[in-house]
């Protein structure tokens, strides 16, 4: 069994999604392809009866109750918004929106229980949806059948992206064997989204004509192209070409479109060639990956050769790949049997020669997939952040530890504790503090700088913010430095600071935050996200204060400044790909005047390119 978030999450045989294709994949081959263990989707073309969406959608679903996916074009739906209608009231388990905005949709999506996806044809594209809150996105390459932009192959778009964000991702492109699932899997893609490779099933609405053509094309016989869209006057907007099979059509056609639109018998040729399967002039969409299509069988053996030879491949090259000498080998072992203990439980943090056993399970929600990235991302990062200025030595943790005001008596928690910092400049004047943050890298050197420093009265543990493994009413202080940014629901973690502290307990957090007007906070939340892909968002001090409040809070400022930044070091410390770095110098030269001089973009003393990042402590004293 491969283990994905497809798998582990939604429970899926193999990390698989038969790709929407309107005209060729309805309810037929998404219920094929599902019943063998992937996700089957059914392709709504922009023309297409919502009858069909139900149609369809009962043929996918079966007696049984199958899950399956329906996949919609943003364009399309703009006009013809009853298609999205018809869609959500079939039920699906996944409704994908491309080619187009999917950002209108989420919400209502979500609020029937639907997840959405959608494919991304760009760097920039993906770091918008994600933050648009699409819940997968699927990278497609320009190597894929039908339509897609003419711009980024897969392997390139697929490096960046996932460098870049922290929704679940899967690969769409030139995918049609095991070799190529095992490669989207070791990369770091989730699964993949193959239509081409299924293009000559039976269960397709395809001719038999058409598969055998597909059958004997090869790897160099497609093109990418609006001929056929311009002939039968299919609205497609024009930046979006499709990749079919090269005829005779296409010859003649592909470099006069214009002038296809305005010639009568050659459109009327095609809708006779269409009529009478003459697949010389008529189109067959299809990718490169057609030239591995060799012979026609049921969709269900070819989703299970994809999944079972994926995994054969992967468990003979990894072992290969990475086989110790002799002497690491004992080491392995030792690792093996740490990630088993990780697996099946619980992993053991020692602190002050206590341990601490901490519960952990395999992430199965998208938010646990959050929460997953942010390990990563930090747990690679761990050690720049103790040595950081910003984090070390920031003249906030004094203003954190004067707001505190403790006497020694109190019970302290530090969330996101990152490398200890602020858990250790309260731990002299308290009597234990709970030193709490998601990532162990981070928790582990938080542990050596104590011990460094010979303080003793501090616990670490690995939890969650949004839901903290300690009891209710114990606590007289929550602290909480630069962590606040990256929590999935703010609401939710200050809900469990209220929790967990004692009536007249206290929160103290110190936090970047936004300028109050929409355009400044929009612009530095969008920097952030490029910055560091676990970056949720910088609040602004009235979203705190209200907040707070709703939590049962009386807050109150105790100080806001701004933190001078060179954009070279913020990025290099939590190592951001340099294609980001890249969009934020853009964003940089782009920006309005008045974000300009909000944020103090410019060159510093030192003539490195800079802004200035504004900052807040704010109190909170729990009155109920
Ligand atoms: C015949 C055909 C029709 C397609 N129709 C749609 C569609 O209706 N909606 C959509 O989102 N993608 C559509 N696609 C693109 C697929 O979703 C997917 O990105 C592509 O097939 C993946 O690349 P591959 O063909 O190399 O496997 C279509 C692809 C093909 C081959």
């Amino acid at each position: 069994m491969l283990h994905t978030y497809l798998t582990t999450s939604w429970h899926l045989r193999y990390p698989i999604i038969g790709a929407p294709m309107a005209g060729i994949g309805r309810g037929r081959l998404a219920r094929a392809v599902s019943e063998a263990g992937g996700l089957g989707m059914i392709g709504i073309g922009s023309t297409e009866s919502v009858e069909l969406i139900a149609r369809e959608a009962a043929i996918a679903r079966g007696t049984d109750q199958g899950r399956f996916g329906i996949g919609l074009m943003a364009w399309a739906i703009e006009s013809r918004p009853e298609l999205l209608d018809s869609a959500i009231e079939a039920s699906p388990f996944l409704i994908a929106i491309s080619f187009g905005s999917p950002a209108p949709y989420v919400e209502r999506l979500h609020q029937h229980g639907i997840l959405l996806a959608t494919q991304v044809h760009s760097h920039a594209e993906a770091v918008r949806v994600a933050q648009a809150g699409v819940d997968l996105i699927v990278t497609q390459g320009a190597e894929a059948g039908g339509h897609h932009t003419r711009q980024v192959s897969t392997l390139p778009l697929l490096q960046s992206v996932l460098d870049s964000v922290q929704v679940p991702t899967l690969v769409a492109g030139g995918i049609a064997s095991p070799r190529g699932v095992a490669a989207a899997l070791a990369a770091g893609a989730e699964g993949v989204w193959v239509g081409t490779c299924l293009l000559a099933s039976p269960e397709c609405e395809n001719t038999e004509r058409a598969r055998s053509r597909i059958v004997q094309a090869q790897d160099t016989d497609t093109i990418l192209t609006r001929a056929f869209d311009v002939a039968q006057g299919l609205a497609w907007p024009p930046h979006y070409p499709g990749r079919a099979l090269r005829n005779r059509f296409t010859d003649q056609w592909d470099h006069q479109v214009d002038a296809l639109a305005q010639d009568r018998g050659a459109r009327q040729q095609l809708a006779e060639a269409i009529a009478h399967e003459n697949y010389d002039l008529a189109h067959i969409y299809a990718g490169e990956a057609v030239g591995m299509v060799r012979r026609q069988r049921p969709a269900g053996e070819v989703i299970q050769q994809l999944g079972d030879g994926a995994e054969r491949l992967l468990r003979g090259r990894f072992s290969r790949l990475l086989a110790e000498p002799a002497q690491e080998a004992q080491e392995g072992q030792a690792i093996l049997a740490d990630l088993n203990n990780f697996a099946t439980g619980g992993v053991a943090i020692v602190a002050n020669e206590e341990e601490v056993l901490v519960p952990f399970s395999l992430p199965s929600t998208p938010q646990d997939w959050k929460h997953h990235l942010v390990q990563d991302h930090f747990g690679a990062a761990a050690q720049a952040y103790t040595t950081s200025k910003v984090h070390a030595r920031g003249p906030d943790l004094a203003w954190i530890v004067e707001a505190a005001a403790l006497t020694g008596k109190e019970h302290v928690v530090d969330v996101g504790t990152g490398t200890g910092h602020t858990a250790l400049a309260l731990a002299p004047y308290a009597t234990e503090v709970v030193a709490l943050d998601i990532t162990l890298p981070m928790l582990e050197e938080a542990r050596h700088l104590a011990a460094s420093r010979g303080v003793t009265n501090v616990r670490f543990l690995q939890g969650d913010a949004c839901a903290l493994p300690l009891n209710s009413s114990q606590f007289d202080l929550v602290a909480c430095r630069y962590a606040a940014h990256h929590f999935t629901h703010l609401a939710q973690a200050i809900g469990e600071w209220a929790r967990i502290l004692k009536t007249g307990g206290k929160v103290v957090v110190a936090d970047s935050v936004s300028p109050e007007e929409p355009e400044i906070d929009r612009f530095l939340n969008e920097i952030e996200v490029l910055r560091d892909p676990s970056h949720g968002r910088n609040y602004r001090i009235s979203e705190w204060f209200s907040l707070l409040a709703e939590a049962g809070f009386t807050a109150s400022l105790v100080r806001s400044w701004t933190l001078p930044l060179d954009l070279a070091s913020w990025t290099q410390r939590i190592q951001t790909p340099p294609a980001s770095v890249a969009q934020i110098e853009r964003l940089f030269a782009d920006a309005s005047s008045l974000t300009r001089e909000r944020l103090h973009i410019g060159l510093n003393e030192k003539g490195l390119l800079s802004f200035a990042l504004p900052a807040a402590v704010i109190v909170g004293v729990k009155s109920v």
